[in-house]
């Protein structure tokens, strides 16, 4: 593996399971894979889990890890090729990526979307613009249209539960949720794509009208507007906002009645609840679900270190 930016970058999803898998059961399985190497983790934006788990995770295989606020503690860059950067900006990237390229052996860049230009936005600008200038394997942290170290961990979390439970085939549900502002699309666009790739369960997107993902993502999966019809069938329901893509940025109606609380609960297949976190409670997810038995947020947070590990180990194995 080079980059990792997408599920596109995994020859063998399982695999990278089972390897996370294996780093949770044995931390320091290979913690001198890093050791005389040193990756930056660049933030432009905030964090609590992809920040620390990340650091976790590249601490357990050796690595020394910088972490830099981009967006408090770096200048401004620039990314435009023909900017006259007589603005804010104070660094082009051109000039930056290649300083990092040669401090660092890997990058890790979280960037989110602007969510106010589309094009911009879907070309994935920024790590894009990293990887082309830094010449050095780049990671995404979550990046404008994509999370898939968050994908990792989701779908580690469904199979340790597959794994408990015996379920063959589960029925997994994304479920669009409630929100006070405009969010990032990245955690359901990844969440369809590393879903369908891997295939192990019947998947299910559910959101109101309006709140259609890029089909370029949800392209094989079941849509529907009836959220009941969805929940009646789900094993795992993974709830979570988005802003819309077609009228891009756009919060249209509150659509209160999609937060999932326990009468929503009692429709499904007694469904693990998933959410990548931070949440808002008693917006998108009752804070009686979230504290109940049913809710798994917080191992799927917990298996974000094992993620990150399996995904540095890989890219350690191949600089
Ligand atoms: N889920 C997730 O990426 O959390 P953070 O934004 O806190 O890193």
């Amino acid at each position: 593996m080079k980059n990792f930016i997408s599920v596109n970058d995994v020859d063998d999803v399982d695999e990278l399971i089972k390897s996370a898998l294996a780093f949770k059961a044995s931390p320091l399985l290979k913690s001198t894979l890093g050791v005389n190497k040193r990756i930056g983790l660049l933030f432009f934006n905030p964090s609590l889990r992809t920040r620390i788990s990340t650091q976790i995770a590249a601490q357990n295989l050796g690595l020394q890890v910088i972490v830099l606020d981009v967006d408090k503690d770096g200048w401004k860059l620039e990314f435009d090729d023909n900017a006259i950067m007589s603005g804010t900006t104070v660094e082009h990237i051109k000039d930056a990526a290649p300083i990092l390229g040669s401090y660092f052996d890997v990058l890790g860049i979280r960037s989110f979307p602007t969510l106010v230009h589309k094009e911009q936005d879907d070309s994935e600008l920024v790590i894009k613009q990293f990887i082309q200038y830094a010449n050095i394997p780049v990671i995404s942290l979550e990046s404008s249209t994509l999370h898939p170290l968050q994908s990792l961990a989701d779908l580690v979390s469904i199979q340790e539960e597959i794994l408990q439970s015996g379920i063959q085939k589960p029925t997994v549900v994304l479920s669009w949720a409630p929100h006070i502002k405009a969010i990032p699309q990245c955690v359901a666009n990844s969440f369809a794509e590393w879903m369908l790739k891997w295939n192990k369960a019947n998947f299910i997107i559910t959101h109101p009208k309006g709140y259609e993902l890029n089909k370029k993502y949800t392209q094989g999966a079941y849509i529907t507007h009836h959220q009941n019809e969805a929940l009646a069938k789900a094993d795992f329901v993974y709830v979570k906002n988005w802003s819309a893509y077609d009228d891009y940025g756009k919060v249209m109606d509150s659509y209160a009645s999609w937060m999932i609380d326990s009468k929503a609960l009692q429709q499904t297949n007694h469904a693990k609840i998933m959410h990548c976190l931070p949440v808002r409670r008693n917006v998108e997810l009752s804070a009686e679900v979230l504290d109940s038995s049913n809710s798994i947020v917080t191992k799927q947070a917990a298996n974000r270190v094992w993620a990150a590990q399996a995904v540095l180990s890989k890219i350690l194995q191949n600089i």
